[in-house]
């Protein structure tokens, strides 16, 4: 297995380039199936949750060619058989999205229940409630997901929560539905504004994406399509908190701003300096950092995908800060590993108290998910002394070439595997 090992107490400085939007880019690679020609796709990030998407998409017959590492070309036209692989589906979320995309094209779809993150309890009756709205059947048995409807007829769906994933997944079913669907308290996130472009460059008409009242008549044929995603708005939160935490200053690039007002807020009022241009954001910070209450919310509130990110810069906030994520229940599991660099966190159910120390010491820690593996290498940055990461598999499915992107900031971070240590062993 391969680990970060980084010798902190460096800051951060210079400027990073960020990557096109995992949670937009697994949504729109699998969108490409309800096209009646080929998609070509750029700014697709190089992560594991899309090689996942677009292995799910090759086995069940589409074409892909890879025309560099951030471009792919699908044409699903050749999927005849829309039956997810077991063992694929189970390795992410995102293979819930082809339930939505293989019912809107097939009236049919047979997915085993997604994977993904282990954040607490992580349901999908949601977006079932969305297809049996629209006129489809369900059964699970054996794990899997099956979908059949006779006809899909546009109708009025209300979310009983607001669902990220629902949403993208209702709107799926309902771009090639008989008549006008009405998707009530719609999730916001800049993802859906992103899948909802990308189907109406290929002939949807969907309006009122990024609302939470989104309206969509069905259309006959959707066409290919090229398209573009969006930066990813929490890799660049990722490298923001680490140039606060690290009292770096750096220069993030190839953002759109707006998507990160929530995160900027919290920084400015924890201390940092953050100054917005048109595509850029810089982050500064050369004094202490303040106390600061977090609660995460649905878009435009603040992300619970920053939740672990900003969490561990308050380790070292002046005070005792309050984080309560209110969308999952369980995603706290990274503090454990935080207590070992000396932070000194208490949790109860989904709020954590965090009392500020003067500094963190490095420790040998476990990514246990996604964002909490780039809060432990954020802390790596922060803590005196040396930390190693084990699991870095769970980061990479979210955050292309980070020891690369933190190398080129200063950071001190090497990639190493196992038969390394054994090798230096001997
Ligand atoms: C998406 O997950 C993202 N994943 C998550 O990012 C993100 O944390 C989440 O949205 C919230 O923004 C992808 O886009 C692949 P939800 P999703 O449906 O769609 C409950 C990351 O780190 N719920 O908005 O699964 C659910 O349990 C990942 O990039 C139901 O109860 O999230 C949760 O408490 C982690 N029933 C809340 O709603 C349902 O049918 C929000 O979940 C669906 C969801």
């Amino acid at each position: 297995m391969e680990k970060f090992v980084i010798k902190g107490g460096t800051p951060l400085h210079g400027e990073v380039l960020i990557s096109g939007a995992k949670n937009a880019a697994v949504a729109i690679v699998a969108a490409a199936i309800l096209a009646d020609g080929p998609c070509l796709l750029e700014n697709v990030p190089e992560i594991r949750d899309i090689n996942i998407c677009i292995k799910i998409l090759y086995e069940m017959g589409a074409s892909i060619k890879i025309i560099d590492k951030n471009t792919i070309r699908i044409d699903a036209r050749g999927i005849t058989d829309p039956v997810v692989p077991y063992e694929l589906a189970r390795a992410c979320r995102a293979s819930s999205y082809f339930l939505g995309t293989l019912l809107g094209r097939f009236n049919k779809a047979d997915v085993p229940m997604p994977g993904g993150c282990d954040l607490g309890d992580r349901p999908i009756d949601q977006h079932l409630k969305a297809f049996s709205t629209l006129g489809a059947r369900h059964n699970i048995d054996g794990g899997v997901v099956s979908l059949r409807a006779d006809k899909l007829i546009g109708s009025q769906i209300y979310f009983d929560i607001v669902t990220v994933g629902g949403t993208i997944n209702a709107i799926f079913a309902a771009v090639k539905a008989d008549g006008l669907t009405v998707i009530e308290n719609a999730a916001k996130e800049p993802q859906i504004v992103d899948v909802a472009n990308f189907l109406n460059s290929m002939g949807a008409d969907i309006m009122g994406a990024g609302t939470d009242v989104i309206k969509i008549r069905g259309v006959k044929h959707l066409h290919g399509a090229d398209y573009a995603v969006i930066p990813d708005p929490i890799e660049a939160g990722t490298y923001m908190v680490a140039a606060a935490a690290t009292k770096g200053d750096v220069m993030i690039k190839n953002v759109i701003p707006k998507h990160l007002e929530s995160i900027t807020d919290k920084l400015r009022k924890a201390g940092a300096f953050v100054e917005e241009f048109d595509e850029s954001i810089h982050v500064r910070c050369d004094g202490p950092l303040m106390k600061s209450s977090i609660k995460t919310l649905p878009h435009p509130g603040f992300p619970t995908d920053m939740q672990p990110q900003f969490s561990t810069m308050l380790t070292i906030a002046e005070g005792t800060s309050v984080v309560t994520d209110n969308i999952f229940d369980n995603r706290f599991r990274y503090v454990n590993e935080l207590r070992r660099f000396g932070a000194d966190i208490t949790v109860e159910g989904t709020t954590a108290v965090i009392q500020g120390v003067p500094e963190l010491s490095g420790a040998t820690v476990k990514a246990t998910d996604l964002r909490a593996g780039a809060a432990l290498v954020i802390a790596g940055l922060m803590a005196n002394g040396t930390t190693v990461v084990e699991d870095i598999y769970h980061i990479e499915r979210g955050y292309e070439n980070i020891d690369e992107k933190l190398r080129a900031l200063g950071a001190d971070i090497s990639r190493v595997t196992d038969y390394d240590n054994q090798r230096m062993a001997v």
